[in-house]
């Protein structure tokens, strides 16, 4: 499977997701972002350590993808986008609720890129109650008829990224994690559900 995690706006949540994602469908990373994989994936004992390979935005329009393998956007460039989601199955695209031009932003991403490939998720990330969720999901649907998924704000994106496990992985831990988690678990088996059968 071929998948890419992107949206113009930076800030959405996309490093987590793809980290997660690649976890429990067994993809390598690919990046064009060195800050965050680049430190991690230099240690040894941490899950990307030797499974991430770094894009320069030089390179981005000829780059190939694998066979397996997510694709977390860091700098936005056009043409190396339509590169890659040209090569993927799906699109993920992370619209954080806390920034107000999160919508118009998401929009314009979609309008610009969804001739190229039409199979996008929409993810909305970082809202804490559910009426948050439903009130840009609505707005989101002026714009377009995509899937709408919710993943609330959690600190489970901060462990995905400093322990190198999935949020499905940290939720079933131990009894203390399935309570910590037990709401952002399910969000997130609902996304991994719909990436792995839509
Ligand atoms: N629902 C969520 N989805 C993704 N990240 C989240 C969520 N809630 C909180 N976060 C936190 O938000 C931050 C956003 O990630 P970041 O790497 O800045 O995004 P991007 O890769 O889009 O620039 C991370 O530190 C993560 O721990
Ligand atoms: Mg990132």
């Amino acid at each position: 499977m071929r998948i890419a995690v992107l949206n113009k706006k930076g800030g959405t949540g996309k490093t987590p997701i793809a980290m997660s994602l690649a976890i429990d469908l067994k993809l390598d990373i690919a990046t064009n972002d060195t800050s965050v994989l680049g430190y991690f994936s230099t240690k040894q004992d941490h899950y990307f350590y030797g499974k991430t390979s770094f894009v320069p935005d030089s390179e981005l329009e000829e780059f190939k993808m694998s066979e397996n393998q997510i694709f977390d956007f860091g700098g936005w460039t056009p043409k190396g986008a339509i590169n890659i989601i040209k090569q993927c199955d799906k699109i993920l695209i992370p619209c954080s609720a806390e920034n107000p031009n999160a919508i118009l932003q998401t929009a314009s991403t979609i309008a610009e890129l969804k001739e190229f490939n039409s199979k996008m998720i929409v993810i909305i990330t970082m809202h804490e109650k559910d009426e948050e969720f439903e009130s840009k999901q609505e707005e989101l649907k002026e714009h377009f008829d995509l899937p709408i998924m919710p993943l609330k704000k959690s600190r489970a994106f901060h462990n995905v990224i400093s322990k190198g496990l999935s949020v499905k992985e940290i939720y079933c831990e131990n009894q203390t994690s399935r309570h910590i988690y037990r709401n952002i678990y399910p969000q997130y088996d609902a996304l991994l559900n719909l990436v792995k059968f839509l």
